[in-house]
């Protein structure tokens, strides 16, 4: 029956345009073009639920994030088909029970090669409307969500490959249609894909349930060490505790100015020297060299190790870093030099109380969110 309505379209082409060689027979196997037409394309957006103290999220139209764009990016995020050997995806880096890290100082990628970083929290990215990476080099999650299939330490792949994979998969091309209304699986594009992965990306957002933001909603107290190290945090007025500078750079709701900072990890003489130079490959302007994004505190404890390289294993680590002032370089924020200055002020109960504050952070009803794990 196909067949006969396939003989029948061929021969009024052939009246249509009169004559047509041979060549142009359509074939059994090729894809009839519109094959997705009949599938129902009625998209519903998806509404991001942040908590009550949070900023509005800014710049997302109507259509921009739908119920089956979501779904299809958490497919994908979770998917090994985005790796060349079908071995690792989005998700063996980012998983939700590290806060979408991966819990290692740097991450491994399919060939077993150690990258120079360490994998990032996912956690509120829908309100970085500035720099992705430690060192900004990427804008948006749509240019970023790009990178990694590519990228020889991660997924070592290439988009023309997984496109095929996506195009001849048994479910994915409904998926497509059901997000972006494409007619037939050939305009499925890498770029569907990634913005597919970056609207369940921006749908990544705090539980509201840390004490943290229970406290704020009246719901809970502090103990004496939180209050303690919330005063150190806030830098409030105080005759006994020092100021211990946090917020300056991990401050508001979503503890991070989305800011570049250094934060004295590295002892150097000269800007040449740092082993990453961070915001400087990406502005290459030397006054940039080795400074890395401060990114949130929010879920913090679940992240270890820390900074960009994972050196430190424990928040304790952290703590005695930012209390010592760090070491000394060309591009050390004045902040660091704040705290080294008081450096002698600050005691081990300080360091407790700084990081029972912290702890305050924990968003385990984020990591445990159904809606986040994995759909296979
Ligand atoms: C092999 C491990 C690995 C894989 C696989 C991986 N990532 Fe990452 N991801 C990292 C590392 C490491 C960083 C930090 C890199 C840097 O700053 O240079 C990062 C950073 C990011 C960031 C930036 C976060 C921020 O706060 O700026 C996003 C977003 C992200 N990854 C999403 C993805 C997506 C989407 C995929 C799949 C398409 C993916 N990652 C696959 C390791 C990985
Ligand atoms: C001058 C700005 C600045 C100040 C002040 C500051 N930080 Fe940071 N913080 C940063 C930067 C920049 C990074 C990332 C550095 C890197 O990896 O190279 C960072 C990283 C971190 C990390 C690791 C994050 C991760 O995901 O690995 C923790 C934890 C942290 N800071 C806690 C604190 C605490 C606690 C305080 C107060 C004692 C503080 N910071 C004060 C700028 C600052």
């Amino acid at each position: 029956m196909k067949n006969k309505v396939l003989l029948f379209s061929f021969f009024s082409l052939l009246l249509f345009f009169g004559a047509c060689g041979p060549d142009n027979e359509p074939e059994d196997e090729m894809p009839v073009a519109g094959d997705l037409e009949n599938i129902e394309y009625n998209p519903q957006d998806f509404n991001i639920v942040v908590p009550d103290s949070f900023p509005t999220i800014l710049g997302i139209g109507a259509g921009d994030i739908t119920v089956d764009g979501v779904n299809l990016g958490r497919h994908l995020f979770y998917d090994p088909i985005l790796s060349e050997d079908l071995s690792q995806s989005c998700s063996s880096c980012h998983l939700p029970m590290g806060s979408f890290t991966d819990n290692l100082a740097v991450s491994t990628g399919i060939d077993g090669i150690a990258g120079k970083r360490s994998s990032m929290s996912l956690l509120n990215l829908v309100y970085n409307d500035q720099a992705l990476f430690w060192d900004g080099r990427s804008a948006t999650l749509e240019e970023q969500a790009l990178l990694p299939v590519e990228d020889v330490v991660e997924l070592h792949n290439t988009w023309p490959e997984v496109i095929d994979r996506l195009q001849n998969h048994d479910d994915y091309p409904e998926m497509f249609r059901k997000a972006y209304g494409i007619l037939d699986r050939s305009e499925i594009t890498k770029e569907l894909a990634a913005d597919a992965i970056a609207q369940f990306e921006k749908t990544l957002v705090s539980s509201g349930k840390s004490k943290y933001d229970r406290i704020l909603r009246g719901a809970s107290f502090y103990s004496d060490d939180e209050v303690a190290g919330r005063d150190m945090y806030f830098d409030k007025e105080s005759d006994d505790l020092p100021d211990a500078e946090c917020a300056h750079c991990h401050g508001g709701m979503l503890f991070t100015t989305d800011e570049f900072f250094n934060n004295g990890l590295d002892g150097v003489q000269s800007v040449l020297d740092f082993d990453d130079i961070g915001l400087g490959m990406v502005t290459q302007d030397t006054f940039d060299y080795g400074k890395f994004r401060a990114p949130t505190l929010r879920n913090i404890a679940n992240t270890a190790p820390y900074m960009h390289d994972g050196r430190f294993e424990t928040l304790e680590e952290v703590v005695d870093h930012y209390f010592s002032g760090g070491h000394l370089n060309p591009t050390i924020d004045p902040l660091m030099n704040d705290l080294r200055a008081k450096s002698g002020d600050f005691t081990e109960d300080h360091k407790r109380q700084l990081i029972a504050f912290l702890k305050t952070l924990n968003d385990p009803a984020f990591m445990e969110n159904p809606d986040y794990q994995s759909p296979f």
